[in-house]
């Protein structure tokens, strides 16, 4: 297979390259309902490269947001059958002034391609298809397969849960692997083995029922504001610790082994720090930055707004002050209970001179990867096949909430094979993914399916 693989992928890359600009300039914003079309164009344009990767079904399937894209290749029902999720959805480019270029115009600077989504996850789902291509022109794929990509995941995957509960028969499968998580450096490859889960809120404060004088009404009445500042900031307590009570009550503690694994990771602090130019780090005491990011919850503010924001001065008590508010969760912590907790929490300390409302957007469990079975091995050997060295498990703070749903809906476990980069800039201006990312993500899937397969038996 290994030769094959490297004429095929010299003869196609400029080709494959050319397919997944044409998929980066349809701009696939779940979020934004002006981009409605442009996601079902995301949708058909994926459709049309999977028939031609050689799936026997490709079905378009409505939702009540945007719609999923669900093949299958059924070869021999009797060989095992691996699932592969993705997501054609983007986060929106904005602030756009920040771009070097176009976010929906793919440009190659250096061999690496910038543009949103080129990472997350276009970029790296893409390497799925094309892999599936390989492995059916040239007679490689050594068993079943099944894709099922989402066009809401970075909306919070509101709809693809539904449809996963009420199609478990349709997405049967011995394993499922997605592609949208990163490596440790093209010259260090590592596996995702544990994902953060994340519960999602929107706080509105209500005080006076329009905007006031603040010289006439200053110093007398609530301002929702200062309100909303007191009390966002009563959320930590000195040690950086989230002061909510009941939040940490299911957070798994690391044993000191974990911890040494976790810690043990190639890490720079000071190319971390330099690399988003900040001068010192800042979290929870007692803890490293890479348990901080992944093996322990967060709290973070992710929006905040009230009150007068133009130009100049405007002396004004606002009526309205508004934040979007996130946390990110570990194992055991449950969204479901964390929503309560935190919900009644923001009442509790809310006084009663304002009106407080907390909508809950969406939320989802961490996840952990086996590191033990077939499945991790595996897609180590397929690492260790085509960058000549073990890839290392690490965990990241990032969620992908589906992940969890698979394991619970379909008893089906994970495993995350990602080729991006944690400085490819996902979610920021000026995203990327390296050329050479792509190509060893396309070389590195057929391994897993023959290790795999193999190992099955
Ligand atoms: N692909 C990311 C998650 C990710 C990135 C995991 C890097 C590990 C390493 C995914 O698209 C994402 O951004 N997820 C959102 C989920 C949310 C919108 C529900 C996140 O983590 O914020
Ligand atoms: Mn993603
Ligand atoms: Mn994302």
């Amino acid at each position: 297979m290994e030769k094959q693989l490297q004429n095929f992928i010299q003869e196609n890359k400029q080709r494959f390259l050319n397919e997944l600009f044409d998929f980066l300039r349809i701009p696939s914003v779940s979020a934004n309902p002006e981009n409605t079309q442009d996601m079902l164009n995301a949708a058909q344009f994926l459709q049309d490269k999977l028939k031609i990767a050689g799936c026997d079904i490709v079905e378009i399937i409505q939702t009540e947001g945007h719609p999923i894209v669900y093949a299958e290749k059924i070869i021999d029902v009797n060989l095992p059958t691996v699932l592969v999720y993705g997501h054609y959805d983007v986060q929106p480019a904005e602030p756009l002034e920040l771009w070097k270029t176009p976010p929906f115009e793919p440009t190659v600077i250096n061999d690496i391609i910038y543009a949103r989504g080129a990472d997350d996850d276009k970029g790296q789902m893409f390497t799925q298809v094309k892999a599936l291509e390989f492995m059916t022109t040239t007679n490689n794929l050594p068993c079943n397969i099944k894709f099922l990509i989402e066009g809401e995941e970075e909306a919070g995957s509101s709809n693809i849960g539904t449809f996963v509960k009420q199609n478990k028969e349709k997405l049967k499968a011995d394993v499922i692997i997605a592609s949208d998580t990163s490596m440790i450096a093209n010259d260090v490859p590592s596996i995702n083995v544990g994902l953060r889960g994340l519960c999602y809120f929107q706080i509105e404060l209500t005080g006076p029922d329009r905007d006031l004088h603040s010289g006439v009404y200053g110093g007398g009445v609530p301002n929702p504001a200062n309100i909303l500042c007191k009390m966002l900031n009563s959320l930590f307590d000195e040690n950086n610790k989230v002061n909510i009570p009941g939040f940490y009550d299911d957070v798994y503690n690391l044993t000191e082994k974990e911890r040494e694994a976790l810690n043990s990771a190639p890490f720079s602090l000071e190319d971390y720090k330099d690399e988003i130019s900040i001068k010192n780090i800042y979290g929870e005491k007692g803890y490293t930055t890479e348990e901080r990011t992944t093996a322990r919850p967060a709290l973070d503010i992710n929006g905040i707004w009230s009150g007068y924001t133009g130009e100049g001065a405007k002396t004004v008590i606002p009526s309205k002050a508004y934040a979007k508010i996130s946390t990110r969760l570990v194992p055991f912590q449950n969204p479901q209970i964390i929503k309560d907790i935190i919900i009644n929490h923001l009442k509790n300390i809310a006084p009663d001179s304002v009106h407080i409302d907390v909508e809950y957007l969406h939320g989802g469990d961490a996840y952990m990867s086996p590191t033990d079975g077939i499945e991790f091995q595996a897609a180590s050997m397929a690492f260790e096949k085509t960058f000549n060295k073990k890839p290392i498990p690490t965990r990241s703070g990032g969620s992908i909430p589906i992940v969890a749903l698979f394991e619970k809906e379909l008893g089906v476990k994970t495993i995350l094979m990602g080729w991006g980069l944690e400085s490819d800039a996902i979610h920021s201006p000026n995203e990327h993914f390296g050329i050479f990312n792509f190509i060893k993500g396309i070389e590195t899937i057929p391994y897993f399916f023959k290790y795999y397969t193999e190992l099955k038996k």
